[in-house]
């Protein structure tokens, strides 16, 4: 992989810690105590991490870490229900000093080409900033929406709901863990990951940055059904006294719930908590708990950009995923950093046959670039929408009202972890 001049790209270990958390908490303005250092020691995907290392002295003190990241392994399920092999690009920082010189740029290129190498036929991410990843073909995917639902919102009935049980407990990824794992592998919402690498799972349990440092230890709701776990909250409370009494907050850090039943059965659970006032939650795109409120407008609902999604190889994400009609189309894309993916492809597809996609030369019906493919691949963004705005050319008459209609998801696309 070329490095800018005066850089190397090198694979890490873990005996390389303090450089890794050097590079990350200059480039996150972090401090970090003992117990968050090894927190993060124990969740960073060390088997996957990369960087960009100083090569010459001009630049440097040769042999420091400019830039480091790595990558979570994990499936992440695609409309129609199947799963793609992805890369969870993650833990992602430049060291001021060394910024703006293509070091995130040689970091991606790599990223790409080793996720590739491994099979994985999408890459996804969080982004610190909106601004970073579009110029390297990654698209908003999923939303990120935010609530508080205040002490016992009202809840809709859900038939069953009442007869499931649930169980709250000190949470321990050792303990918890496979209950999480189960839970996540029941999920069939688009934008779902399944299947967690150990990384992935630590995570949903820990808290290195001391985000909830005035919170309680952290606990756990989990929710079963006939067939297993069927949901899970991780949270936090936080007791505060306010001039009437008190008025303590549960923040919820990660959950997922495998239907509505278990959603309700959650969240009476979770957001009725003596002594709690408030009751934060991510709801992602997942419109189940909204949909079960009595009061939506009451819980404040604020919405940013979620899960970022970058197709690495066109062909197994697009015949990874089912299609809501019949479609026969040739679509052109863009893609300056992979070409494997660039040029004309034709998608064929119907609720019978699995997608089948083959290069052609005949001439494009629809053409964007791999940015906006990556946008609309699990149905969050429609193709029409993407039109709307100039970033998906139609080229015959019909054929984006006709592929967007193809590409459309019955279950609105979420992330229910962040990584
Ligand atoms: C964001 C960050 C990784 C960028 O690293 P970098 O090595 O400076 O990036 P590069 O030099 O490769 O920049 C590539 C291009 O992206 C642009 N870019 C980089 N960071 C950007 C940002 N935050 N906002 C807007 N544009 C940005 C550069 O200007 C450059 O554009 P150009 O190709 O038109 O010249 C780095 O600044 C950083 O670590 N920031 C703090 C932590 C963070 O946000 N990490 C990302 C976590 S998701």
């Amino acid at each position: 992989m070329t490095a800018p001049a005066g850089y190397r790209v090198v694979s890490f270990d873990e005996t390389r810690a303090d450089e890794m958390l050097s590079a990350f908490t200059w480039g996150f303005a972090q401090r970090l105590d003992d117990s968050g250092r090894e927190e993060i020691r124990a969740m960073f995907p060390w088997e996957r991490a990369r960087g960009v290392e100083v090569a010459d002295s001009s630049r440097g003190r040769v042999g420091m870490l400019a830039g480091v990241r790595s990558s979570h392994a994990m499936e992440l399920r695609v409309p129609g229900g199947g799963t793609l092999p992805a890369a969870g690009l993650t833990w992602v920082s430049v060291h001021p000093s060394h910024r703006r010189r293509g070091v995130l740029s040689t970091m991606m290129r790599d990223h790409f080409a080793r996720a590739r190498a491994r099979g994985q036929a999408v890459s996804v991410l969080y982004a610190a900033e909106t601004a970073i990843y579009g110029r390297f073909g990654y698209g908003a995917a999923t939303p990120h929406r935010k609530i508080d639902l205040g002490r016992a919102p009202r809840l809709r009935e859900v038939p069953g709901s009442e007869a499931l049980a649930v169980r709250l407990e000190s949470a321990d990824v050792a303990v918890h863990g496979d209950a999480v794992r189960a839970v996540q592998r029941r999920l069939t919402r688009p934008g779902s990951p399944v299947e967690l690498g150990d990384t992935m799972v630590h995570e949903v349990f820990s808290d290195p940055l001391g985000s909830y440092r005035d919170a309680e230890q952290t606990r756990i709701a989990i929710v079963e059904d006939f067939d297993g776990p069927a949901a899970f909250a991780v949270f936090r409370r936080t007791m505060q006294w306010g001039e009437t009494g008190a008025a303590g907050r549960v923040d919820v850090h990660a959950w997922g719930a495998v239907d509505a039943r278990a959603t309700r059965r959650l969240f009476e659970a979770v957001a009725d908590m003596d002594l709690m006032a408030s009751c934060h939650v991510v709801v992602g795109g997942d419109e189940t708990l909204l949909g079960l409120l009595d009061d939506v407008r009451g819980v404040g609902l604020k919405e940013r950009d979620g899960m970022w999604l970058r197709v690495l190889d066109v062909e197994a994400a697009l015949t990874g995923r089912t299609y809501a009609t019949d479609i026969d189309l040739v679509i052109g894309i863009t893609d300056a950093l992979l070409p494997t993916n660039d040029g004309a492809w034709r998608l064929t597809a119907s609720a019978d046959n699995p997608a089948r996609i083959e290069r052609t030369d005949a001439s494009c019906d629809i053409r964007m670039d791999v940015s906006a493919l990556s946008t609309a691949l699990l149905g969050g963004t429609s193709l029409s929408a993407l039109h709307a705005v100039a970033r998906v050319e139609e080229c015959t008459r019909g054929a984006v009202r006709r592929a967007s209609r193809a590409f459309r998801s019955d279950q609105h696309p979420s992330c229910n972890l962040m990584f």
